[in-house]
């Protein structure tokens, strides 16, 4: 393993919540719902100008393929419609699978559902045009098998796009504020680009600012936000509040892409 993998998944284990927070928790603090993931259309972040779209669709031909690994409700590759022409949607969550099929439908796009954890499901697909997977990275604590299977199912392309800090940084200062425990800051998206690098890829990279995920402060936002805050429902109205002080801001995404080496 490279310097900067080993950096790598060190700096993920800190995000570990400490035990003594889960033991009292309320219900288990991991899992993504899917409503909150669900594709929407009409309030796609994915806009014409996003990045990690231009560069899959430039690699994209006519009627072509794409995996979408770590699918969720099929953000990452919905958008890609009409040009994609078959999306392989690989997710270790069957209701995320649900969503994606549904919303696949809805688009009018032939879809193939694969249940499984990246890259030990990879054998269960075949290759395709392009690879994208988006806003997984800080999930995986090995990123080089990870990577390299992204790279080896790619003809032509992999994208991947993923904040620029860790997807739960927002809710930092909530942590603070509600058990007065400091989290991390590392790793980086620039952590994530150096592992692959020490790989031997050739990453090409840009970055820009979107709307955050959530704009406003639902139900389900809290919902979210308790599960992973390891509170109960009675913590409802201060997580509320704070969310809408630090919350909803800006995010920083950055979208690496590379050449795959699958025939
Ligand atoms: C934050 S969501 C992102 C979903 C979608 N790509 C998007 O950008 O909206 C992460 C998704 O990746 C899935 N996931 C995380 N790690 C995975 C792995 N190693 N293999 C397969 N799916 C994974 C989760 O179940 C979840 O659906």
């Amino acid at each position: 393993m490279t310097q900067p993998s080993l950096r790598w998944r060190e700096a993920l284990g800190q995000w570990a919540i400490p035990e003594a927070i889960v033991e009292a928790a309320p219900e288990r603090p991991w899992g993504f719902p899917p409503e909150l993931f669900r594709w929407k259309p009409n309030e796609d972040r994915n806009s014409e100008m996003r990045p990690s779209r231009l560069r899959a669709l430039e690699a994209l031909p006519p009627g072509g393929s794409v995996i979408d690994v770590g699918v969720g409700g099929g953000a990452s590759s919905l958008g890609l419609v009409p040009r994609v022409g078959l999306i392989t949607g690989v997710d270790e969550s069957d209701n995320m699978l649900r969503s994606f099929e549904e919303a696949a439908r809805a688009a009018g796009v032939a879809a193939r559902a694969v249940q499984g954890r990246w890259p030990e499901a990879a054998d269960q697909v075949g290759p395709a045009d392009v690879v994208v997977c988006h806003h997984v990275f800080y999930n995986v604590g090995d990123l080089e098998p990870f990577a390299a299977a992204l790279t080896d199912h790619a003809r032509l392309r992999v994208v991947v796009e993923l904040t620029q800090h860790h997807p739960q940084s927002p809710l930092n200062a909530l942590w603070k504020a509600l058990h007065g425990l400091d989290r991390p800051t590392a790793p980086t998206a620039d952590d994530a680009w150096a592992v692959l690098g020490a790989m031997g890829l050739e990453v090409h990279r840009t970055e820009i600012e979107v709307p955050p995920r959530w704009r406003e402060v639902t139900p389900e936002v809290v919902a979210f936000a308790r599960r992973r805050l390891c509170l109960g429902a009675d913590r409802d109205h201060e997580i509320a509040v704070l969310l809408e002080e630090h919350g909803a801001q800006p995010q920083r995404v950055v979208a690496l892409w590379w050449d795959g080496t699958a025939h």
